[in-house]
């Protein structure tokens, strides 16, 4: 008897941004630079940043919360949890273990990825994999950061501690029979581009890890060249928008949203221009978060579709960008 095809539908979310808000303003105590500066050069008005204390599983525990209320589910309906993190809360074990604990999950296997601005495309291309194989059924994709304590809060730092911010969401995927979901999703990388934007320590090349000198040297901060990433970013995106489209037989014109990761503004000013793409179809909420890594496709995601933005039959296109060299997009029938 022929099986009907099972494809992966996105059945619930849930995010959380968290409560202390960073205006542009509260760098200028720190370094040379003004709400302008910002504003003008990446879109961002303001972001959040954790309490301390606080790391990714514990800001992703609301943001599961949220997304099992929308999907009607509980713990006991997740099979299997992907946590996309580059702002892990420990080298070892993995966020998605902690997060297994503190929410209370059975023995369900978690996943770590660590993909930086592109964990969310990579994480939601393995959880299509496990739910089309019909290995899981209900799939926890959970991306969240704390990037907050990777900032440079000086002079030097200034061009990077701006943009990058903290916030946490949930996806539930689940199996349809439907031909709604996920189309299909495409992944590349550039490990040449490594140091472009990288956190160079703690590293299993030193000896120790981590020492005072590693310290002294502000190894430990995210750096970023944002000249060459920008380069890169503006060329990617549409580039691998353009070959999820024709995978599926699709063009520039069927897509009715898209949502890039949250760069910079002007990144997706670039991109909806190369791509002839309106206002309305370009969903854009950095001004609000800045630029809060894995989470930030999933958050504007969840903002779109509590906005009604989203209709039945929508094709939706995700797209991202960021370290590693790593890029990615997914194309989905909503
Ligand atoms: N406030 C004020 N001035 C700043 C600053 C800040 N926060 N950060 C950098 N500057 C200064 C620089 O020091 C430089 O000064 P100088 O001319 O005296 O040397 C000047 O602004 C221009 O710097 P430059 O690096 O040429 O700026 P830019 O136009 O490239 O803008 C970025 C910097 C980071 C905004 C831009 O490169 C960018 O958006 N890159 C992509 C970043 C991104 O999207 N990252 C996420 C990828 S996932």
């Amino acid at each position: 008897m022929k099986q009907n095809k099972i494809n992966s539908h996105i059945i619930g979310m849930g995010y959380y941004a968290p409560e202390n808000i960073i205006d542009n303003e509260y760098f200028t105590q720190f370094m040379e630079t003004s709400d302008q500066w910002i504003s003008e050069r990446t879109g961002i008005k303001e972001r959040r940043f954790v309490n301390k204390g606080q790391g990714p599983a514990d800001i992703a525990v609301p943001a599961v919360e949220r997304a099992l209320e929308n999907a009607k589910l509980t713990v006991d309906d997740i099979d299997f949890i992907i946590f996309a993190t580059s702002t892990p809360d420990y080298y070892i074990p993995g966020s998605g273990c902690i997060l297994q604990e503190k929410m209370n999950f059975s023995t369900i296997g978690a996943l770590d990825i660590r993909n930086a601005c592109s964990g969310f495309i990579y994480a939601i291309s393995i959880a299509d994999q496990f739910i089309k194989t019909q290995t899981y059924k209900n799939i926890l994709v959970v991306t969240a950061e704390v990037q907050s304590t990777a900032m440079n809060l000086t002079n030097t730092g200034r061009d990077t501690s701006v943009i990058f911010a903290d916030g946490a969401a949930a996806t539930i995927l689940s199996a349809t029979e439907s031909n709604q979901g996920i189309l299909s999703t495409h992944l590349h990388s550039e490990g040449k581009y490594l140091k472009e934007l990288w956190v160079e320590a703690p590293s299993s090349k030193a000896n120790p890890k981590l020492s005072q000198e590693i310290l002294d040297q502000e190894k430990h901060y995210l750096k970023m060249n944002g000249k060459e990433v920008f380069k890169h970013a503006v060329k990617r995106f549409p580039e691998v928008i353009i070959e999820g489209l024709k995978h599926n037989n699709l063009t520039v014109d069927d897509i009715d949203l898209l949502i890039p990761h949250q760069a910079n503004i002007r990144i997706s000013k670039m991109i909806q221009k190369k791509l002839n793409l309106s206002d309305h179809q370009v969903i854009s909420n950095i001004h609000k978060y800045g630029n809060t890594t894995a989470a930030s496709i999933p958050i504007a995601l969840c903002e779109t579709i509590n906005n009604n933005k989203l209709c039945k039959g929508d094709t939706l296109v995700l797209a991202a960008f960021g370290s590693g060299f790593s890029w990615g997009s997914a194309i989905l029938k909503w």
